[in-house]
């Protein structure tokens, strides 16, 4: 069998797509479609590939990664993760409470969120999550939640540095500026507030104070914004050291952020504008180099030592994203020639089940799975079943391509499944994870009855037609 490596989890054997060695058109014909997939051996990889690169360039104390579960919170992929010893970000009640169910060491889960309630903060403190505080009144709760209880809260300040050299443009397009984007995020205790109240929060006997954390978002996959950010929060953590008598973070969170390597990400908008489209971002080891680099030489700039400091990531899509395709089948392609020349490539998916399409611009690379060696000889927009222009792929290259084909769309393995919706009363696909030559599904897809489960009918309107209508 002729067989072609595309990266670690994908090849092309036999002109046929495969995901470690099952071929995606049995995928297809097994579960049905639309269906996203996850590698098993992949995200594994990826987590470890995550531990190492960090691991070894950050000699000075532990590192810890926690995958960001909104990225894709499919239990059984955290349950995996759970396996590889790797913490959590969380945001809200649910996602801590899935995070505690799939036995994530607490001490390992960072509550992240602005706003929390004090259910959250009250689980959170119970459990013995690191609550990672977003203003002076979650401050106040968490302190009151800790006295009732009587525990010490494990606690870090989320951040809002200023990025002043971070005049570089965002991927998400529009002409925004980072540093003004990163002002513009609601998340984090406003300097000027956090210099006033951190120190009494250091010196309180029910907060464990371990650090900080930051979240810069994803904007740009350019290695020197993410130095300069991890050079930024080196400068404020000294700021924060002088104000409150020489105080050093134990633990120093720099989020997630990061894109995947195939980074499809605001390509939809360089596609628009005739750039350039289709530039891998750098591997996770640079961005690790980039970012322990700049923020070690930076801290030592401050006078803070950055030894024994323990340093987390908090990847969401440069884990998830890479690791998962989606599949669609080709239910029709329609053509015309006037009054303008077009080809529709019609699918049973929709960019309702690959939001990031409309969210965040993505032009996903597709293969076309029985004929994923061919070379394209079709111009044509892949399109979805909704009643918008659903245009999930405009102006693909694909090679001859004919109903009852299936397309794999690569890269979503994070946000797509998270984010999908039931627009048109759709049912969102499931999830099949495969390994090696198995496969499972690990989220069912959805019913007409599932999505309609929520509605109830009042009995004054379940009657039918009354009498004096008719
Ligand atoms: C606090 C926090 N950490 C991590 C992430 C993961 O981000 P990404 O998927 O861009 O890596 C997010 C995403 O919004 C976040 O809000």
């Amino acid at each position: 069998m002729e067989s072609a490596a595309i990266d670690d989890i994908l090849s092309v054997r036999d002109n046929h797509l495969y995901v470690e060695d099952l071929s995606a058109a049995a995928i297809a014909r097994r579960f049905g479609t639309p269906v996203y997939v996850v590698s098993e051996s992949g995200l594994r990889n990826r987590v470890r590939r995550f531990v190492r690169a960090f691991a070894t360039r950050w000699p000075e104390g532990e590192v810890h990664v926690l995958p960001s579960l909104k990225a894709n919170f499919a239990l059984a992929l955290r349950h995996l993760l759970t396996q590889e010893g790797v913490g959590c970000d969380t945001f809200g009640m649910p996602e801590l409470q899935v995070a505690l169910a799939a036995r994530v060491r607490p001490e390992l889960i960072s509550v992240n969120g602005s706003s929390k309630d004090r259910a959250l903060i009250e689980r959170a403190v119970q459990s013995g999550a690191r609550i990672t505080l977003d203003s002076e009144r979650e401050i106040g709760i968490v302190r009151q939640v800790a006295r009732d209880l009587r525990v010490r809260a494990r606690v870090r300040f989320r951040l809002r540095p200023d990025y002043a050299d971070l005049d570089f443009p965002s991927d998400f397009g529009h002409d925004v500026i980072i540093r003004d984007a990163a002002q513009a995020y609601k998340p984090g205790i406003p300097t000027e507030l956090l210099l006033r109240v951190g120190e009494d929060a250091i010196r309180a006997p029910e907060l464990d104070v371990r650090g900080v954390m930051v979240h810069l978002g994803r904007h740009t996959s350019d290695l020197e914004v993410w130095r300069r950010m991890a050079a930024g929060v080196g400068a404020l953590i000294g700021q924060l050291s002088q104000s409150w008598s020489g105080w050093e973070p134990t633990e120093i969170d720099l989020g997630g952020g990061f894109p995947s390597h195939r980074d499809p990400t605001g390509e939809g908008v360089r596609y628009e504008r005739h750039e350039a489209t289709g530039a891998p971002a750098p591997e996770i080891e640079a961005y690790a180099e980039a970012l322990t680099g700049a923020l070690r030489e930076s801290l030592r700039r401050q006078g803070v030592s950055p030894s024994g400091k323990v340093l987390e990531v908090e990847p969401g899509r440069s884990l998830y994203a890479d690791v998962g395709i989606h599949l669609a089948t080709v239910r029709n392609i329609k053509t015309q020639q006037r009054p303008v020349a077009r080809t529709w490539v019609e699918t049973d998916t929709s960019e309702m089940f690959l939001l990031d399409t409309l969210i965040e611009h993505n032009r996903w690379d597709t293969l076309v799975v029985e004929r994923a060696r061919e070379a394209p000889t079709v111009t044509a927009d892949i399109v979805g079943i909704s009643c918008g222009f659903d245009v999930i792929v405009p102006d693909a290259r694909l090679p001859e391509v004919g109903e009852g084909d299936h397309i794999a769309f690569l890269a979503t393995g994070a946000y797509q499944d998270a984010t999908a919706a039931n627009f048109n009363a759709m049912p969102r696909p499931g999830t099949v994870l495969v390994r090696g030559a198995d496969a499972w599904v690990i989220r069912q897809p959805e019913s007409v009855e599932d999505v309609f489960r929520r509605d109830v009918v009042p009995e004054h309107l379940a009657a039918g037609i009354p009498e004096s209508t008719r």
